[in-house]
């Protein structure tokens, strides 16, 4: 499975990328305001830290205005993948990208057909939300676990599902098991994954019967 950070923040990204862990980058426009920089100078630099796919979402709503856009945020970086939002346009938009053999992520992605349409429009990556539909009383998890059971079912389906909308290491647990192929989190989500109090409980003491030893490795 593979890890995505979802985060424009070039520190935040820098600190997990050096675990070696970090297969790729998730923003959106939300997460680049949040940063109060340039777009395009922000994108760049996280394309310069992380070799995996790095989203960056159009913000225009018509087919040829979002195909420009793509084109330019593609001609950014070689591991680019366009975000397009789950509608006609988006998914129009998304073929033609795509065909030129550019990444495009399917983004805002809320039920088993809309996945299928993606796939049809060759997307690299749809982008389900889990945490929203919970956020409103529906069960997240359970559209990871159709829009999985979907893809299986045709061998020409290549898109690759990207639980996004991550809030908690339980949907990373569960969407593993579905056999989801990415998850993007927020970076204080994927820290939470490192740690057990029984492996602190444990490291504690092994390392203070060690110093009873009086020896050294080194
Ligand atoms: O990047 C899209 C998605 O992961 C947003 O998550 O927490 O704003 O619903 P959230």
């Amino acid at each position: 499975m593979k890890f995505f950070v979802d985060t424009a923040d070039i520190d935040e990204i820098r600190e997990l990328a050096d675990t070696g862990l970090l297969d790729g980058v998730t923003t959106n426009p939300s997460l680049i305001a949040k940063t109060g920089r340039d777009f395009f100078e922000v994108v760049s630099e996280i394309c310069e830290v992380v070799d995996g796919p790095v989203s960056a979402e159009v913000a225009a709503t018509d087919h040829e205005t979002m195909l420009a856009e793509g084109r330019k945020l593609a001609g950014i970086a070689d591991n680019i993948a366009v975000k397009v939002p789950l509608t006609p346009d988006g998914l129009k938009t998304c073929r033609v990208l795509a065909q030129a053999g550019t990444m495009v992520n399917v983004t805002l992605c809320f039920s088993a057909n809309q996945a299928i349409l993606a796939a049809k429009a060759g997307a690299s990556f749809v982008s389900p939300f889990v945490g929203r539909l919970d956020d409103i009383a529906a069960d997240g998890m359970n559209l990871i676990a159709e829009i999985c059971e979907i893809y299986e079912n045709y061998s020409d389906f290549k898109t690759e599902v990207l639980v996004a909308s991550v809030r908690s290491p339980m949907h990373i647990t569960e969407s593993a098991k579905m056999g989801a192929h990415v998850a993007t989190v927020p970076a204080s989500v994927l820290w939470s994954l490192f740690h057990h109090p029984l492996t602190d409980k444990g490291l504690d003491a092994f390392l203070s019967d060690w110093k009873k030893t009086g020896q050294s490795i080194l």
